[in-house]
C-alpha cells in the first residue's frame, strides 16, 4: 500500500515515520513517497527515515521525488503536510500584522487569513492532480488553516479529502485525564466548531457527563492548560471548554501584546530553528536521527510557550506532545484502509451537522470512520454566541476561498475586513498591501 507524502522534506515527517514503523498489521502501509519542492530538504529528511528504519523489520520502503505527478500515481493515501511560503513566510504573517496591532497568528486572524490566500490555490491544484491521477486515493489535509484548505479542496475531491488536526483530541484527553478517567481515550468528547475554533461541551465517561463536575471545581479547573489559559470564572461563564485557539479571540489584546513583546514570534523562532537543522544534517558525519530528535526535544518544550506565558499556561507534558497529529492520521488511515470502525475528531463537510451552516462547510467535529470515509455524528447545536463566531469566520474563509479563486483584490480585502480580530477596513487595505509585498505567492492578487 502506497503512502504519498507532500511536504516529504517536513521538519515532522519523521513523527508520521515512526508511528507507521510501529504498526505491524494487515494491511499497513508498505511504500512511502515523498514529495517536497527541494530537493535538500528531501534528501535530509531521507536520511533521518533511514536510520529510524534501521534494523526494523518489514519497515516501509522510502522514495523521494520533486515530481508531483509522479508522488501521486498509484497512491491510496495522501497526506499533504505543505506550507506554502515556507516558515520564513509564517514570521512574515506575523511580523506584517503586528505592524497594524492586529494578531498575525499561524492560523487565526490576518495571518491565518494570509496563510490561506497563499495556500488555497496551490491545494487546489494539488486536489485537482490527485483526482486525475489517483481518483480513488484518500487524501488526509495536515496542512494549515486546516479547514479552509479542506474545504477548497473538498470541492474537488468531495468527502475523499478529510482534514485533521491535533488540538480537539488533546483537549479531550487532558480534561478526561483531570476528571481521573482510566483511559482518557474512553471518553465521548462532545466537541464541535470549526478548525482552531471549537468547544468542548459535555465529556462522557461510561455514560456520564463529567463536565459539569470539572466546571465547579476552582481546582481542578486550575490544574490543566486551558483551565489556566482561560481561568476558572470565563469557563464557568461560557459553560464549555473552548480549544486553546480560542484564547485569541477571547482574550485578543493581551495576546496581540504578548506576541509584540515577545523577542521572538513562533514562526521566527522556528524558521531560525529549522534552517539550522537541516544545515546540521547536511555535515558530512552528522547522525541525522540525533540531529533530528535534539532539535524536536528543543521544538517541544517552548511548545507555544511564548505567547502564552502572560496568560499563566505552563508547557505542555512529554504524553500531550507524543499524541499529535500523525497519531490521528494514522488512527484514520488504518480505520479507513482496514474498515476498523472508530469515532475521531475530522474536518468534514457539515452536511447537515450545524444548521446555521450549509452542507459543503467543513467543520470539525467527531465522525464515525469506516471504509467508506468520515461520517460526522449529530451534535447539539452551539449556543448563540458561539455560533455567531463560527458563521462570522465560516464568512471570512468563504471569501478567501473566492479571492484565491477571482484572483480579486478586492475580495482579499474585504476577507480580511470582515474577520472579528481585524478590526478597520482601513487595516485591511494595508494588510492586503503589506502581504502582496512581502509574499510572491500573493502575486495573482493584481
Ligand atoms: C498545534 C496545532 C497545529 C499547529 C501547531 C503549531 O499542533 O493544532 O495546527 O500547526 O500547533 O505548532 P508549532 O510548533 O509549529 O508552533
Ligand atoms: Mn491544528
Amino acid at each position: 500500500m502506497k503512502l504519498t507524502i507532500l511536504g516529504g522534506g517536513g521538519f515532522r515527517v519523521p513523527l508520521v515515520y515512526g508511528a507507521l514503523l510501529t504498526d505491524r498489521g494487515e494491511g499497513r502501509v508498505t511504500e512511502v513517497v515523498l514529495h517536497d519542492l527541494d530537493a535538500g530538504r528531501l534528501s535530509a529528511v531521507a536520511r533521518v527515515l533511514a536510520e529510524q528504519a534501521a534494523g526494523v523489520p518489514g519497515a516501509p520502503v522510502v522514495t523521494a521525488t520533486t515530481d508531483l505527478d509522479e508522488a501521486l500515481r498509484g497512491a491510496r493515501f495522501v497526506f499533504s503536510a505543505i506550507r506554502v511560503g515556507g516558515l520564513a513566510g509564517r514570521a512574515e504573517d506575523e511580523r506584517v500584522a503586528l505592524a497594524e496591532g492586529v494578531l498575525g497568528q499561524e492560523t487565526v486572524g490576518a495571518g491565518g487569513i494570509a496563510y490561506g490566500l497563499r495556500t488555497v490555490p496551490v491545494a487546489v491544484d494539488i486536489a485537482r492532480r490527485v483526482a486525475r491521477l489517483a481518483p480513488d486515493a484518500w487524501v488526509i489535509n495536515f496542512t494549515n488553516p486546516a479547514g479552509l484548505v479542506t474545504e477548497a479542496m473538498s470541492r474537488h475531491l468531495g468527502d475523499r479529502v478529510i482534514g485533521i488536526c491535533d488540538s480537539p483530541v488533546g483537549l479531550g484527553r487532558r480534561i478526561a485525564r483531570v476528571l481521573g478517567a482510566k483511559d482518557p481515550s474512553e471518553a465521548w468528547i462532545d466537541y464541535v466548531g470549526l478548525n482552531h475554533l471549537g468547544w468542548v461541551r459535555g465529556l462522557r465517561i461510561a455514560g456520564r457527563d463529567e463536565l459539569p463536575r470539572l466546571l465547579a471545581d476552582p481546582a481542578l479547573l486550575g490544574s490543566f492548560e486551558e483551565g489556566k489559559l482561560f481561568g476558572a470564572d470565563w469557563l464557568r461563564s461560557l459553560g464549555a471548554v473552548p480549544n486553546e485557539y480560542l484564547h485569541y479571540y477571547y482574550f485578543n489584546r493581551e495576546a496581540v501584546r504578548a506576541y509584540q513583546q515577545a523577542e521572538k514570534t513562533r514562526g521566527a523562532f522556528l524558521c531560525d530553528q529549522q534552517a539550522h537543522f537541516y544545515e546540521a544534517v547536511a555535515e558530512p558525519g552528522a547522525r541525522a536521527l540525533d540531529v533530528w530528535d535534539r532539535t524536536r526535544a528543543e521544538r517541544e518544550a517552548t511548545y507555544m510557550a511564548e505567547n502564552r506565558e502572560t496568560a499563566g499556561a505552563g508547557e505542555r507534558d512529554a504524553d500531550d506532545l507524543s499524541g499529535g497529529y500523525e497519531k490521528v492520521a494514522l488512527a484514520l488511515m488504518r480505520a479507513i484502509a482496514r474498515d476498523e470502525r472508530t469515532t475521531l475528531i475530522l474536518n468534514v463537510r457539515n452536511r447537515g451537522t450545524l444548521s446555521a451552516l450549509d452542507g459543503e462547510a467543513v467543520i470539525e467535529v467527531p465522525c464515525l470512520v469506516d471504509a467508506n470515509g468520515a461520517h460526522p455524528v449529530a451534535v447539539d447545536p452551539l449556543p448563540g454566541h458561539a455560533t455567531g463566531l463560527v458563521c462570522a469566520v465560516k464568512a471570512v474563509e468563504r471569501e478567501v476561498l473566492a479571492a484565491a479563486e477571482s484572483g480579486s483584490r478586492a475580495t482579499a480585502v474585504k476577507a480580511f475586513a470582515l474577520h472579528p480580530l481585524v478590526d478597520s477596513v482601513n487595516v485591511a487595505r494595508r494588510l492586503v498591501e503589506g502581504y502582496t509585498e512581502v509574499h510572491p505567492g500573493l502575486a495573482y492578487l493584481g
